[in-house]
Order: C-alpha cells, then sequence, then structure tokens
C-alpha cells in the first residue's frame, strides 16, 4: 500500500502566492504542494470582504476535495476577510494565512517609522487592526495601497517603468519621513523586491513574510506527523484563469516549472 501523503494546498488571488510556494518548495522539497490561483478574479484588494470570502470558501473547497491537508491562505486579502471564519469552518484542517508583518518590523525599526505596503481590503480587514493594536505601540506607521502594482505583477511586468513609478509614488514620502523599514502586506510585492530595494536602498529593512509563513507550515506538519522526507515532491498548479498565461510566467516567478492546469472551484 503507497505510503499515505500529506499535500499542503495554498490559495492567492493570483500568482502573488507563488512567492510562499517558493519559500515552501526551499524549506520543505518532499512536501507535496497544490496552488490554485483565482486569476479570474484578481485583484481581490479593491473588492469587498464579503466577496473575497466567498471566493476564499469556494477555493479551499476546491483544495481539500483535491486532497490537501493543511491549506495557506497565501493572500494578505484573503486571509483578512476569511482566515477567522475557515478555521471555525473547516475544524480538522490547520489553516496557515498572511499578516502583515508588523511584529518583526516594530522590533527592527531605529527610527520608529515604518512603511507598510497591502491592498485597501487589508488595511480594511480586523487581522491588521489588531497587529496594530498588539504590535505597533509607540511606532508611526505609514501605508500606501500602491494601486496597479498588483496588476503589473500579474502581467510579469516587474521591471517595467509603470512598476516602478508606483512604487515610487508609495515610497518617496515615507523616505523623507524616516523609514527604516518596509513590511510587505500583500503576497504579490516579493517579486518586486529589487525594485524596492533599489528605491529605498541599503539602509532600509525589506520584510517579505514568505519564509516565517513556510516556517509556520513546517512546524505544523512536524507537529501531526505529516512532515515528509525523501526525494522531492510533485508541484501542482492550477488557476481558474488562462493557464498558459501562468505556464509562461511560472518559471521567472518560482525559479522551477509544473504544468497548469485550469481549475473550476465551486464558486456560488
Ligand atoms: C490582490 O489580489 O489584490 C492582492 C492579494 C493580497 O492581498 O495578497
Amino acid at each position: 500500500m503507497p505510503a499515505e501523503t500529506y499535500p499542503v494546498g495554498v490559495f492567492d488571488s493570483g500568482v502573488g502566492g507563488l512567492s510562499v510556494v517558493r519559500a515552501l518548495r526551499q524549506l520543505l522539497p518532499a512536501q507535496p504542494i497544490h496552488f490554485l490561483g483565482d486569476q479570474a478574479h484578481v485583484p481581490y484588494g479593491p473588492r469587498t470582504l464579503d466577496e473575497v470570502r466567498a471566493f476564499s470558501f469556494a477555493l479551499t473547497r476546491h483544495l481539500l476535495a483535491q486532497g490537501a491537508r493543511l491549506i495557506v491562505v497565501a493572500c494578505n486579502t484573503a486571509s483578512a476577510a476569511a482566515l477567522y471564519e475557515l478555521r471555525r469552518a473547516f475544524p480538522d484542517t490547520p489553516f496557515v494565512g498572511m499578516e502583515p508583518a508588523v511584529k518583526p518590523a516594530a522590533t527592527h525599526t531605529r527610527s520608529g517609522v515604518v512603511g507598510v505596503l497591502a491592498t485597501p481590503a487589508t488595511f480594511q480587514g480586523a487581522l491588521y487592526a489588531s497587529v496594530v493594536e498588539r504590535f505597533a505601540q509607540g511606532v508611526t506607521l505609514l501605508q500606501d495601497t500602491c494601486p496597479g502594482l498588483v496588476q503589473q505583477i500579474e502581467a510579469g511586468a516587474v521591471h517595467a517603468p509603470q512598476t516602478r513609478a508606483i512604487l515610487e509614488k508609495a515610497l518617496e514620502p515615507m523616505l523623507r519621513q524616516g523609514i527604516d523599514t518596509v513590511v510587505l502586506g500583500c503576497t504579490h510585492y516579493p517579486f518586486a523586491i529589487p525594485v524596492i530595494e533599489e528605491i529605498v536602498g541599503p539602509q532600509v529593512q525589506v520584510i517579505d513574510p514568505s519564509p516565517a509563513v513556510a516556517r509556520q507550515v513546517q512546524h505544523l506538519l512536524a507537529e501531526r506527523g505529516w512532515l515528509a522526507v525523501g526525494a522531492p515532491a510533485e508541484l501542482r498548479v492550477e488557476t481558474t484563469g488562462d493557464p498558459e498565461g501562468l505556464q509562461t510566467l511560472l518559471p521567472q516567478l518560482l525559479g522551477e516549472n509544473a504544468p497548469v492546469a485550469r481549475a473550476f472551484p465551486p464558486f456560488a
């Protein structure tokens, strides 16, 4: 009888969740991973929390039906909209969500001024309010929603002048106000780190939460005896959008390739 496997399901509004998949593949190469990007509905950021919550439930149901045992909500907006409700609705499934890395930023900052880049929905959610209240006392947080940045990254246009212009508009006023730390509160944004670092310079630390999320997944798997060891495992990639478009972007974003299939989650 083949040994039981414990695939990790990862979903996002689009390609952003691949920044988390990249960290998971580095830390846990033997763990089977099933990534699902909801590119039919990207971007989530300008949508209502109710709408994003409904998408998140449909994506979770699809991943669980395909055998995922642990779910990573690799999208800050979906985590803001649905993480608490998903945990309540599926009590037997461990969930790992994204929260803006305000805690490490508050520990690291010397100037006391931190920039946070995230979507409007993330800034509106209770999760963000809760991390600010718990960890950012005495720290000035400067926020920007970077309109259009998610779409640029979805288009594979990380190094385009328009991407740089969006980031300069967000970061230059923050630099003038003394930030020494930038929190990336959207999983799409780590793909723009080279451009962000060029703008902010070496004195400013840019915090990508993906490695910490991968470590949390490792911890939860180990706790349950679900950690896979041995040969590199399968990476399964699905999108609700255009598989050919994602196929073209995959090697550039992930550093590896895998066949991309079209998925039909049970959207209401
Ligand atoms: C978006 O789809 O607007 C971005 C998703 C995120 O918040 O990570």
